[in-house]
């Protein structure tokens, strides 16, 4: 399966970790995060002191739109690219990934399960757990999808909610309110496929917007009530947590690329002279910046005077509209469900006066959110649009929640091997 040519270092790996000496006994998780823009591959070992981040891998990747995958040659190539910068720096060989997933066909819902607690002493054990876990996830999701995560809310036993952990507590019925994630078959396999075709197994397949809450957002904001928008190239994820947990997910097919293309065209220039003037000079807000500067034409030989004024009037509307497909969504919660704040992340979060667009659009505090909880090469990811690719190894090996993590995961993967295996070989 591996190429011959990759230089990589000697294959070392067990399932999902791997050790990376003798003596450390320390086990590595990747992160892979195949975004619109780029590839991002993050390693990090696993201690009992917590997890380090050792290597980072980024390539620009092409073969996406609006997070699905349209070229798989060049996805390909760009995991290639971005999982060997990340086992030259870290110095191990890759094997295992856990892979993130996005777009318009990813969905959510909110569900149900109740089980009877079957012990002869009625005490909720893990089996009981995996069982109610298991049954909130009967739900006809089509023969075309498949559930990525069932994520538990928070349980009742014997009729008393909001119990966040129930193993061990008396009653007679355990019942549980999941939030489902389902991804279209297709979209998934192709990230499969190209993951394969690139010498890696896929450890777990997360939906991105989770990934990068886990990231970025503190167990304090998930439980008063956060919006996290992450705001990448091709999509905008959106991931809101209330007590404690995720209620609702989402992709909105459009990310930082569109201002980048309304300013080309707006500025008549080209794209990367317009995503060069974007990232140093487009501004949210209003701002205090020189009045003028200059823009090249499209050919290249001339330049023309360009206002602020002009290009805020470019990015702040299409900007705003983000926003608003994003407030949409926000608007179909539940009455009782109370958000207090914003956090921006994605490469996105860097337009300048981002924040003050976004608590002034939302009503209510904005932060930009950047990778923490985690060690090692912390100042190389502390940058917003690496949230995903970090959050992938902190959320990865959780999956839906430790305990039951195995028995979900395999099935997935055995379903989807079991289709399209021998796509693969
Ligand atoms: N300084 C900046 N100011 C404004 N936008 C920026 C800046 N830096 C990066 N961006 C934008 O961030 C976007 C890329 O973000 P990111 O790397 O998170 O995307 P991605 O993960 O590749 O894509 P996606 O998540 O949509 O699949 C691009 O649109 C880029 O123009
Ligand atoms: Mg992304």
């Amino acid at each position: 399966m591996y190429k011959e040519s990759t230089g990589r270092p000697p294959h070392i790996g067990v399932h999902g970790h791997r050790r990376l000496t003798k003596s450390s006994r320390a086990t590595t998780i990747v992160g892979l995060d195949i975004g619109t823009t780029k590839t991002c591959a993050v390693v990090a070992t696993s201690t009992a002191a917590g997890l380090d981040i050792i290597g980072v891998g980024e390539a620009p990747c092409a073969g996406l739109r609006k997070g699905v995958i349209t070229d798989l040659e060049e996805t390909v190539r760009s995991i290639e690219a971005a999982t060997e910068k990340a086992e030259r720096m870290a110095g191990v060989h890759i094997s295992h990934v856990y892979v993130g997933v996005t777009g318009e066909h990813v969905q959510s819902t909110n569900n149900r399960g109740v089980v009877a607690i079957s012990g002869d002493d009625r005490e909720v054990v893990r089996g009981d757990v995996k069982r109610v876990v298991e049954a909130s996830k009967l739900i006809d999701v089509g023969a075309d999808r498949q559930i990525i995560h069932a994520l538990p809310r928070h349980f009742t036993v014997d009729g008393h909610d909001g119990v966040t952990d129930p193993i061990g507590m008396s009653g007679a019925r355990l019942e549980v309110d999941t939030h489902i994630i389902t991804g279209g078959n297709t979209f998934i396999t192709n990230v499969l496929k190209c993951v394969h075709r690139a010498g890696l197994e896929p450890a777990g397949v997360v939906f991105e917007p989770l990934a990068s809450s886990a990231a970025t957002l503190l167990a304090e904001e998930k439980h008063v009530g956060v919006v996290l928008l992450d705001i990448g190239g091709g999509t905008t994820d959106v991931a809101v947590y209330a007590s404690g947990g995720a209620i609702h997910t989402s992709t909105i097919p459009v990310g930082g690329n569109i201002l980048t293309n309304d300013i080309a065209l707006g500025l008549k220039t080209t794209f990367s002279e317009a995503e060069s003037v974007k990232r140093t000079l487009a501004c949210a807000m209003p701002d205090d910046g020189g009045a003028e500067f200059t823009v090249k034409t499209l050919d290249g030989r001339t330049s023309q005077p360009v206002t602020r004024a002009q290009l805020r009037s470019i990015v702040a509307p299409r900007l705003l509209e983000i926003f608003r497909m994003a407030k949409t969504q926000l608007d179909r919660l539940p009455r009782d469900v109370i958000l207090a704040e914003v956090v921006l992340t994605g490469g996105g979060a860097h337009l300048a006066g981002i924040e003050r667009a976004a608590a002034d659009f939302f009503g209510m505090p904005a932060r930009i959110g950047v990778p923490t909880s985690i060690g090692g090469l912390t100042d190389a990811v502390k940058q917003p649009e690496f949230a995903t690719a970090v959050g992938l190894v902190l959320f990865g090996p959780k999956g839906d929640g430790a305990i039951w993590h195995n028995g979900r995961s395999k099935t997935f993967f055995g379903k989807v091997t079991g289709w399209f295996g021998d796509l693969w070989n």
